[in-house]
């Protein structure tokens, strides 16, 4: 009988090593190793190659490319950053934190498949057809007519789509999904790995388009779905915060589309409701105090406005805090290095506290410009802009004080003056420097260090 073998699997790279390891040496990663036993394949025996036939190149010209039809799941946004709709045969790895919404944007992606006649299939190995069911009852459209299948044994899915042929598949979640003949528990990469292949396999040979549910702990802990991005034609990431009804949809990685395109949504009682005009919402929302601007953001290739807000109150501990939201706190430290240093507006000791409303993020050096106003406005507790909306502004900031150009400086200028503020303070021949920048916003001398 084959005797159970055991290996330690990386959770982030998926490398494997036979003894146990603080730092994995793959990636690099610390305490990323976990254990897993599994049968020996008899495959595994040494022994000559079998000899196969030789196969033809083909030139690429004379490949005959299939153009797809693509199947439009009804939700604008998502067909938008699929890049016209799902691809039948494809593979859409869906990530994000649990409670994002994940089910419910696929429930609302079938419901409306299947209302527009085509063969849906929604498995769950999280959920119970009833939960799922009651779910479905919030939400418009077909939700209700979607067959379902609660299950967690991968062979039992794979025969349930082979017999239902279903043209769009969800499988949620591909952590809770077991190959019986593996022996590490479900969600362990091994398991993860598994079953995606398997499901793409299928996939593939039957023209089934898959959307494929993974969840993402804030540490990754989890087998992440990262071990599945080379798999998978497609992945898409939900953001957002649980308790923010604002959730991002990006495309980290698309074949057949752009990765540029981010879909905003709002999570209301009656499902994800897409978010058409963002700016807007977060324009009307901005605060006219100390502390806020807006900033031209670009998400993809979509001008966005956001508001940064920062607040700057004196501390009782050392180090003072530094805390953020929707910005990388790398970033926040280096604008308030260079705030300090260059512009002469120092946080010195203080809490320095950065949010972007709505629970949105900013992954871009442009927001600099922003924060570092949204900081200044706050130590000096004057309120910038005109009188009737808040200032705007976009750019990088540099070590050594400088201001430096950012990708689509038209299209932020554009989106700004559609919302009517102005003027909108940019890296330009009037504002080389973040001193500048500051004077300019402050409209004083900056010079004063706060305490
Ligand atoms: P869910 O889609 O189950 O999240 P995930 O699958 O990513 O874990 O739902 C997330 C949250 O959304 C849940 O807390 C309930 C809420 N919700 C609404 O606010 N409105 C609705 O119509 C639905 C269906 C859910
Ligand atoms: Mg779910």
């Amino acid at each position: 009988m084959a005797r159970p073998t055991t290996v330690f699997v990386c959770s982030a790279c998926a490398a494997e090593t036979p003894r146990w390891m603080g730092q994995c040496p793959g990636c690099g990663e610390w305490n990323t190793l976990n254990e897993e036993t599994r049968a020996k394949s008899p495959a595994g025996k040494a022994g000559a190659p079998t000899p196969r036939a030789a196969s033809k190149p083909l030139r690429l010209a004379d490949v005959q490319a299939q153009r797809y039809e693509r199947l439009q799941t009804g939700i604008g946004e998502l067909d938008r950053i699929l890049g016209g709709g799902l691809v039948p045969g494809s593979l859409v790895l869906i990530g994000g934190s649990p409670g994002i919404g994940k089910s419910t944007l696929t429930s609302m992606a079938l419901g409306n498949l299947e209302g527009a006649g085509r063969r849906t299939l929604y498995v769950s190995g999280e959920e119970s057809a009833a939960q799922i069911r009651l779910r479905a009852e919030r939400l418009p459209g077909a939700a209700l007519q979607v067959p379902v299948l609660a299950e967690t044994d991968l062979d039992t899915v794979l025969a349930t789509m082979e017999a239902e042929r279903p043209e769009v598949c969800v499988i949620d979640s591909v952590q809770t999904l077991h190959a019986a003949d593996l022996t590490g528990a479900s969600g362990s990469v091994g398991q993860v790995r598994e079953v995606a292949d398997r499901i793409t396999r299928l996939a593939k040979a039957r023209g089934i388009a898959v959307l494929l549910v993974g969840h993402v702990t804030k540490e990754g802990a989890l087998a992440g779905p990262r071990v599945l991005e080379h798999l998978v034609d497609c992945v898409l990431q939900f953001e957002g915060e649980r308790e923010r009804t604002y959730r991002t949809l990006r495309a980290l990685k698309n074949r057949f589309g752009s990765t540029n395109d981010v879909g905003v949504f709002e999570m209301k009682s009656g499902g994800l409701v897409e978010v058409q005009d963002a700016s807007a919402r977060f324009v009307s929302e901005a605060t006219r105090a100390p502390g806020s601007v807006v900033l031209a953001a670009m998400e993809g290739s979509r001008p966005l406005l956001v508001e940064v807000q920062a607040l700057v109150s004196p501390s009782e501990l050392v180090p003072p805090r530094r805390v953020c939201n929707g910005i990388d706190r790398n970033r926040l430290a280096l604008v308030l290095a260079v705030l300090a240093r260059h512009a002469g507006i120092g946080a010195g000791s203080a809490d320095v506290f950065v949010n972007v409303a709505g629970g949105v993020r900013v992954d871009e050096p442009g927001a600099d410009l922003a924060v570092a106003l949204a900081v200044a406005s706050a130590v000096r507790g004057i309120t910038v802009g005109s009188e009737q909306t808040p200032l705007a502004c976009f750019g990088e900031v540099g070590l050594t004080g400088e201001l430096r150009s950012v990708g689509h400086p038209d299209r932020r200028l554009a989106e700004a003056k559609k919302f009517g503020l102005g003027p909108v303070v940019q890296p330009g021949p009037e504002t080389p420097t973040l001193r500048a920048a500051v004077r300019a916003a402050l409209g004083a001398p900056a010079s004063r260090v706060a305490a």
